[in-house]
């Protein structure tokens, strides 16, 4: 067995060191006994954007990039799809095992038993104006939250946790709920905790007049598996987000609040929004070589496209695929999927996106279906939100568990000033700025 170690020389001391490896790892404090004198600091890595730091240990959810898979806690993407409703795989990432019978029973009217919101809390979303972006009034709202539920500063307390996670997993329906009704100008719809988890969620959304909302049961079924689809993708820009904030001990609504506002970015989980944008202008087939040019002169990206880990298609925009042709079914069919269809055709043949691997993504077919269900694109990553808010807490928890974490606090290269004395007004000259 070769051993489980890295030898490194410093060259500038001609000194060696053997550092253990761990899980593919190394411990970047490991580094820090590299020093050219005592007074030195110690050796660091630098690493923007964190391209190869892994942050925390999880077993919550696998990506294998260069395949193309996903599991969470071990059960591949496909398989949670076909087979759980999204409050079974809720329970799974929050608490490791699927679900019995009566343990999905009681999770899920649990979560209905919070559904709710306070009163004020609509009053706030009242405030916004007509045309507010919901992410921002989604934002606001979550970090509202806290301010009904001082408790939940407590975060060390399993019990009080526990009560937070059902109200969030049982409020952001509600809340997103609320801002699309009234970015519509329409009244607000309470829960009916008659329905399931996503049919209530399109009870708020779209009930009018009726005495009982009807939902579809294959677009039910489509939302709920596209929030299967969002629940959780690891160390993402979001997700660290609510790790780093949490790792404050910040209560669970801002720490949210603040993963909502990462998500929110044309990068993440904004691309939703923005792929839509992107075919409206594409306009029609005809168009698409114009396009790709563009794209190819660094003019525009191919939102849809892309992505940190995968190297390879990413299994959720193959499932969201089939989605697809089953709401159309029901909806009608979205023209903006034959421009779709075959702006990821030409993609795929392309030496540009061959050689940089790039691969449609979890956002590049999402939009389209919630077009056809009738949401406009600034709902698309209120919808993300949703979904992806079990994988948020139960990342959370995971660092709020786990001895290994402290407060995130990365280091920095500086390369500012050396120290320097202070200069009076009059003495100071028209000096280029830094930005
Ligand atoms: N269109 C055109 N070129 C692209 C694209 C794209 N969508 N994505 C990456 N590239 C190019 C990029 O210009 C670079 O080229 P070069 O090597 O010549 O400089 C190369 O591919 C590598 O890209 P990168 O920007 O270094 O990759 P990254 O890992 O930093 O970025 C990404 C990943 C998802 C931000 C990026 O692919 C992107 O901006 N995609 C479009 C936005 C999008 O769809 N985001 C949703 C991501 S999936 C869901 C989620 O996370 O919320």
């Amino acid at each position: 067995m070769p051993e489980e170690t890295l030898s490194i020389t410093d060259n500038r001391t001609a000194t060696s060191y053997t550092i253990p490896i761990e899980h593919g790892a190394i411990r970047a404090m490991d580094l820090r006994q590299i020093k050219t004198s005592p007074e030195d600091f110690g050796l660091m890595t630098y690493d923007p954007a964190f391209m190869n730091t892994a942050c925390c240990q999880s077993r919550i959810t696998y990506i294998d990039g260069d395949k193309g898979i996903l599991l969470y806690r071990g059960y591949p993407i496909e398989q949670l799809a076909e087979h759980c409703t999204y409050l079974e795989v809720a329970y799974l990432l929050l608490y490791g095992e699927l679900p019995t019978a009566a343990q999905l029973e009681e999770w899920a009217q649990a979560i209905t038993h919070h559904t709710m919101l306070h009163e004020n809390t609509k009053r706030i979303i009242e405030a916004f104006r007509h045309d507010a972006h919901p992410m921002g009034v989604l934002a606001s709202a979550v970090a509202a939250l806290s301010t009904f539920y001082p408790e939940a500063k407590n975060v060390h307390d399993p019990a009080v946790r526990r009560l937070q996670i059902l109200r969030l997993l049982g409020k952001i329906p509600t809340i997103a709920a609320y801002a699309y009704r009234h970015s519509l100008g329409y009244p607000y719809v309470y829960p009916d905790n008659d329905l399931s988890y996503t049919e209530n969620f399109m009870n708020m959304l779209w009930r009018m007049a009726e005495p009982k909302f009807q939902p579809n049961r294959t677009l039910a079924r489509a939302l709920d598996v596209l929030f299967i689809l969002h629940a959780d993708h690891e160390q993402n820009c979001s997700t660290n987000a609510m790790r780093s904030i949490g790792s404050s001990l910040a209560d669970p609504y801002l720490t949210m609040a603040g993963a909502i506002a990462a998500l929110s970015g044309p990068l993440h989980g904004g691309a939703n929004e923005a792929v839509l944008r992107m075919l409206n202008e594409i306009g029609s087939k005809d168009n698409i070589p114009a396009f790709i040019k563009k794209v190819k002169a660094g003019e525009c990206k191919l939102m849809g496209f892309g992505h940190r880990v995968y190297k390879n298609y990413d299994p959720r925009a193959r499932i969201i695929k089939q989605i697809a042709e089953e709401v159309f079914e029901v909806t009608g069919r979205n023209p903006l999927i034959d421009i779709a269809r075959e702006l990821e055709k030409i993609a795929l043949e392309d030496e540009y996106f061959v050689k940089r691997k790039l691969y449609p993504n979890v956002d590049f077919y999402s939009g389209i279906i919630y077009q056809a269900m009738g949401f406009r694109p600034e709902m698309f990553t209120v919808l993300f939100a949703i979904g992806r808010t079990a994988g948020w807490l139960a990342q959370w928890q995971e660092m709020l568990e786990d001895p290994a974490q402290k407060i995130a606090r990365p280091r920095q290269l500086y390369l500012g000033h050396a120290r320097r004395d202070f200069v009076p007004m009059e003495q100071r000259a028209v000096a280029e700025l830094v930005r």
